[in-house]
């Protein structure tokens, strides 16, 4: 499906996120900023702030757990960014990972041919300002430098547009160092790089960029099986994560879409705001790689069988390629509420319990209902006043949690007010500290989703946290 038709769907997204709320959020709590701000922005580059290193992070290491952890038969890998230049030239980069671009000879705005109406294309008009368009051209997308001191042909490099090449160089190796046997796979989480030509709705197409790519090397005839079985746990993965699972479709690509290695491909897409868009690619790559690797270095590729007579054959590779950063925008979206809530219990007051009576009137809150395991800060503490000790006990408990979880501690404002910061940040649990605290060493532990309050004493916070996060059940 053409990213024209993708942007028609966004009438289908009935959630309460937009991209300006998501962006003005990301920014105003300090997850997402826009790269080189100060000096008017770079396009295609973000930052992440303290929230959202935590988020990426957490995204990043709930892969990383169930695509190696959680499988006997696949080991990680970081390889390095920068690989010899033959590796683009055998992966079909160099001839083909190009963009269709037209040009506008009278505002120079710069379009993707295939993002643009099929009627512009044909009678030559800008979109934007109705002036000439230039004839379609093929633009390639990696980023292209020199290393060393010479400018010249000899000392050309690329930054790498994908993480998976970095995986099939060294699958040797790995067989090697590691003694798998067929069926296995390869993890890596890294940075990409891709020179877009259009970058729009945030982080969802950047420049600089990460991934999170799995390739799983399997006797060639056993691949469909293996394709169908990588769908299968890809989808089972989003499912446990907690994701909003009517906001994710398959989307197998057509002939006119598969990339040149591709034997077949299905994208996971997402309902974003703007509409059902690509969050991850499983590919049957065939034997496309390793053969074409083989061909360009001179190296044998093949796999030999040792448990089968020493059987050689180039294995076929099936791809399961998410990006992280577009991950993160998704989990933000799938997240994002906002609901009309009854005054919290003692609220607006700085009484002596944190289990008050309940105010009247009504308010809104803006909450990120991140699955707790993904959550950046997993606990707030929060002393209901700051004096006669509390915020030092307070200050005891989160000395106490730190060892094990992400904890925040805020001690300003009223108390309602510092559950809405915590909400707005996906926090999942307040822990608020009063009087009573201090006589019978019981805390009040808040959800963050149903704000619901219960006292338990202090010392079961640690063990009552890791059983709720394990049983987590997202109810909105
Ligand atoms: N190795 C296969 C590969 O790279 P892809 O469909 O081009 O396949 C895989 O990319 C995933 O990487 C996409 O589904 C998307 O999540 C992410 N991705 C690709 N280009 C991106 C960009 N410019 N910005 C952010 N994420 C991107």
């Amino acid at each position: 499906m053409s990213e024209l038709n993708e942007c028609d769907t966004a009438a289908q997204y009935s959630g309460k996120a937009t991209m300006e709320k998501i962006t003005s959020l990301a920014k105003r709590r300090g997850f997402v900023f826009q790269s080189s701000e100060i000096y008017g922005g770079q396009s295609g580059a973000w930052d992440y702030g303290p929230l959202g290193i935590e988020l990426k992070n957490r995204i990043a290491g709930a892969w990383w757990k169930e695509m190696t952890q959680l499988h006997d038969d696949i080991a990680g890998l970081d390889a390095a960014i920068l690989m010899h230049p033959r590796t683009w030239e055998a992966s079909g980069h160099v001839e083909n990972f190009t963009d269709p671009l037209v040009d506008c000879k009278k505002c120079k705005s710069r379009f993707r041919a295939d993002m643009i109406p099929e009627e512009n294309l044909a009678s030559k008009k800008c979109p934007d300002c109705g002036g000439e368009l230039t004839d379609t051209r093929k633009f390639n997308l990696m980023f292209k430098s020199h290393i060393g001191p010479a400018e010249d042909t000899a000392s050309v490099i690329y930054l790498r547009p994908e993480t998976a090449q970095g995986i099939y160089v060294n699958y040797k190796n790995i067989i090697q160092s590691n003694r798998m046997k067929i069926p296995f796979g390869i993890a890596q989480i890294g940075k990409a790089f891709r020179n877009e030509i259009v970058t729009k709705n945030f982080i969802f197409r950047t420049c600089e960029f990460e991934q999170m790519e799995m390739q799983y090397f399997v006797k060639p005839g056993t691949d469909e099986k293996w394709f169908d079985e990588w769908r299968r746990r890809r989808w089972a993965y989003y499912e446990k994560l907690g994701v909003k699972m009517d906001h994710l479709r398959w989307h197998q690509h057509g002939a006119d879409e598969l990339a040149h290695y591709a034997k077949d491909a299905y994208d996971i897409q997402y309902l974003f705001p703007m509409g059902w868009r690509e969050l991850e690619g499983v590919h049957n790559r065939s034997d496309y790689d390793l053969k074409r690797h083989s061909e360009f270095s001179g190296k044998d590729m093949q796999y030999i069988d040792q448990d089968n007579n020493n059987e050689r054959y180039i294995p076929f590779i099936i791809e399961t390629s998410a990006g992280l950063t577009r991950n993160l925008l998704m989990i933000l979206c799938d997240a994002y509420d906002e609901e009309q809530v009854a005054q919290e219990k003692n609220s607006g007051s700085s009484e002596g319990t944190a289990s008050g009576t309940a105010g009247s009137a009504d308010d809104w809150r803006t909450v990120l209902r991140f699955h707790p395991a993904l959550a950046p800060v997993t606990a707030a503490v929060l002393p209901l006043m700051k004096k006669d000790g509390l915020a030092e006990l307070a200050q005891d408990i989160r000395r106490e949690l730190k060892e094990d979880y992400a904890v925040d501690y805020d001690q300003s404002g009223a108390i309602g007010r510092r559950y809405r910061r915590q909400d707005e940040a996906g926090t999942p649990f307040c822990i608020t500290i009063d009087y009573q605290s201090k006589e019978d060493g019981t805390v009040t532990l808040r959800f963050r989703d149903s704000m619901e309050q219960i006292r338990i004493p202090r010392a079961e916070l640690t063990s009552r946290l890791k059983q709720e996060i394990k049983a987590y059940k997202r109810i909105k």
